[in-house]
């Protein structure tokens, strides 16, 4: 290992052979920390071929589980956040592919920080059950070409070991250690088509779109390399997608745009994210992609196959008809704006950190979320307001954390005298 830190030192390319001894020998625990994370550091400094982090996705995600799905063809389809704020569109996009003949059988992650998680989203619907045994999940995919759980435990081991050790030495920001930690799992996970949403702006990871384009152009190169159809969009993450933050707020969001009673930014990025896939199951272009996507929403044959799922994992499928039977939280609370203008900029990151306030989020692994708390905000980026109107309803079980709440939410508007220049919804793609 000492000899292998040094060539990545020296900027020497490292052969396939060595990258697999360095995460195997990292997974078994022969290579210790301090050793893994000088290489981090080196990789930090002097990066990566595309052949060298091709090799180290395919390295980690051979580290545990590899889920066969060989059995839907190239029907098998997968969708992933770079992780946002209101990002609801997972919801949207699996029953939409899935009514057009695609097979989304995939897991999700839970939120952390201010960024939500797709299985804390889903586990709002009473019953829903996201841990299911590998039978069962193949099971409802087959049955309805739907099927969302959490991660395995055994899922790309690897990159769990090495995330929790870049997380602490300060090796988190490689575009190639991001790509091949992202892809790890995706490739991992099975599915022959991938549609990357690359969040950009103040609620992302991202916040620049030139560092959004550089990890949606990584992605892309090594999905394609280890055999995967990838494409990626990058969006803005400037402000929340749609109205609704945390868990069975953005649910019942997600349910208003399915029935095709909520339009805007929300149900345009999910049908952009759904005809990437849908393009590439019928080999036809996105343009036609996307009206076939529409036309899912439009007939509701999305929101049936919706309700199939929804009702093939356990959930109480009476919560679609009838939304308000979603467990409520006990204290409502209206924000009101303290001045006239325009709203000219809203942080998506604190608004994010106002829903985990309220309980909606999770500040530290362990905690334990309300998933009736969160946000919906009445008034977005380039509205006008008026002095005492509503701008956000906030949603809490904990009556005193809405102090603090409004605090944070009031701290992420800018006001203008100006309309703002309505910003670019979906900024680029790679494919
Ligand atoms: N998310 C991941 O899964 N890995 C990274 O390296 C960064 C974000």
């Amino acid at each position: 290992m000492y000899e292998l830190i040094t060539k990545k030192k020296k900027g020497v390319e490292l052969s396939t052979e060595e990258i697999k001894y360095i995460v195997e020998g990292f997974t078994k625990g022969d290579i210790p920390d301090y050793q893994m994370s000088a290489f981090c550091m080196a990789v930090i400094f002097n990066g990566m071929t595309d052949r060298e982090t091709s090799d180290l996705t395919l390295a980690m995600a051979e580290s545990g589980d590899v889920v066969d799905l060989s059995c839907f063809g190239d029907k098998s389809c997968d969708k992933h956040s770079s992780g946002g704020v209101g990002d609801k569109t997972t919801l949207i996009v699996a029953p939409i592919v899935a009514s057009l003949g695609g097979v989304v059988a995939k897991m999700s992650g839970r939120g952390l920080g201010h960024t939500g998680g797709t299985v804390d989203k889903l586990e709002s619907i009473p019953g829903y059950r996201t841990e299911l045994t590998p039978d069962e999940f193949m099971s409802v995919s087959e049955k309805c070409g739907l099927c969302v759980c959490g991660q395995s435990g055994n899922l790309a081991p690897a990159d769990k070991k090495l995330y929790a050790l870049r997380d602490v030495t300060a090796t988190v920001d490689s575009i190639p250690l991001i790509v091949s930690s992202i892809m790890s799992k995706k490739i991992a996970a099975g599915s022959k088509n991938i549609m990357l949403d690359v969040k950009c702006g103040s609620g992302a990871f991202m916040k620049t779109p030139e560092d959004a384009k550089r990890l949606a152009e990584g992605m892309e190169e090594i999905g394609k390399r280890c055999g995967r159809n990838t494409k990626a969009l990058i969006t803005n993450m400037d402000v929340p997608l749609g109205f609704a933050v945390g868990n069975s707020l953005e649910v019942i969001e997600a349910i208003e745009v399915l029935k095709g009673k909520l339009c805007g930014d929300i149900r345009e990025v999910s049908v952009c994210l759904a005809a990437g896939l849908v393009a590439n199951l019928k080999g036809i272009d996105t343009e036609s992609a996307k009206a076939l996507c529409e036309k899912a929403i439009d007939d509701g044959s999305a929101l049936s196959k919706f309700r199939q799922w929804i009702a093939l994992q356990g959930g109480d499928v009476s919560v679609i008809d009838n939304t308000e039977l979603f467990p409520a939280a006990k204290y409502a609370y209206e924000i009101k704006a303290d001045t006239d203008g325009y709203i000219s900029h809203m942080n998506a990151e604190k608004i994010g950190l106002c829903s985990c306030e309220l309980g909606a989020g999770r500040k530290t692994k362990t905690d334990i979320i309300d998933l009736s708390a969160g946000l919906v905000l009445s008034k977005k980026t380039g509205d006008f307001v008026k002095c005492g109107e509503e701008i956000a309803r906030l949603y809490t079980n904990k009556e005193d954390s809405l102090a603090k709440a409004e605090e944070v939410f009031m701290s992420a508007l800018e006001f203008s005298e100006r309309k703002p220049e309505a910003a670019e919804l979906i900024i680029d793609k790679v494919e």
